[in-house]
């Protein structure tokens, strides 16, 4: 069942999400050569908590932490610990926090001083190819929409996107109906209806779309040729004349 939100309930996920892009600003601003990524989660779950909210990913089916910190060649669900981040490593943050009971769920990629010319335009086609999804989130789209409109915009720049994983409903709760694959059809899947709040996530590889879940761990996802991934995702409300962008980069980029 895919649950719509009232005006007054999509007024208290964006302040989830406003205090979500903070964090993930906050975090951004320590991720430099030399530090670890079990340091980057350490301060952001301290922002998180100090600001009266939860991490929701900590303890989430026995996730141990509360970001998904995800160098390179891992796509998506690294663990955060004794990994020194390094010059020219990508960078994904990804949180969920919850704020007075209601959810959001962001993440952003982030180069690490001079990132490869290839790297670079990986994360560019990522974020493009989010908007470019947040394009089609109007009531009267259906999902499809949405996921052949990031497939189109990573495929044609040269990249695939991964099939394992995909967005999802969101606000209530971390993982809500529908699910919003970055790959398929136009004109299919779930109909979009003004009060759905979905997280649109491309997770986007360099080379073959194929990717591994690490053994020891369950949760590490990352490419099988072991090239680069990124992932950039927003949290945003359907309405009638188009998204309605909840969560924000603005405190990334507007530094
Ligand atoms: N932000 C991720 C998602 O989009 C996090 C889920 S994995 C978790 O679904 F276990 F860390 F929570
Ligand atoms: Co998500």
């Amino acid at each position: 069942m895919i649950l719509l939100k009232t005006k007054e309930e999509i007024a208290l996920i964006r302040d989830a999400a406003l205090l979500l892009g903070k964090t993930l600003a906050e975090v951004g601003r320590h991720i430099h050569p030399g530090v670890t990524t079990a340091f980057l989660n350490q301060i952001g779950e301290q922002y998180i908590r100090d600001h009266g909210a939860i991490p929701l990913c900590k303890g989430y089916e026995g996730f141990p932490s509360a970001f998904c910190i995800s160098v390179n060649d891992v796509v998506v669900h690294g663990i955060p610990g004794e990994r020194f981040i390094k010059e020219g490593d990508n960078v994904s943050l990804d949180c969920v926090i919850s704020l007075n009971g209601y959810v959001a769920d962001s993440a952003y990629t982030f180069g690490v001083g001079e990132v490869s010319p290839e790297v670079s335009r990986l994360m560019k086609v990522t974020k493009e190819a989010l908007y470019i999804g947040l394009d089609k989130c109007k009531a009267g789209n259906r999902v499809g929409d949405i996921s052949h409109a990031i497939q189109m915009h990573c495929e044609k720049n040269g990249y695939s996107v991964v099939r394992e994983l995909c967005g999802h409903g969101v606000g209530l709760k971390m993982h809500e109906s529908p699910n919003v694959p970055n790959y398929g059809t136009p004109g299919t899947g779930p109909l979009l209806k003004e009060g759905m709040v979905i997280a649109v996530e491309p997770m986007v590889c360099m080379g073959s779309k194929n990717v591994k879940f690490s053994k020891s761990d369950g949760w590490t996802c990352s490419t099988k040729d072991g090239k680069p991934a990124a992932h950039f995702e927003h949290t945003v409300a359907i309405t009638a004349n188009g998204p309605d962008i909840l969560t924000t980069f603005d405190f990334i980029e507007n530094k």
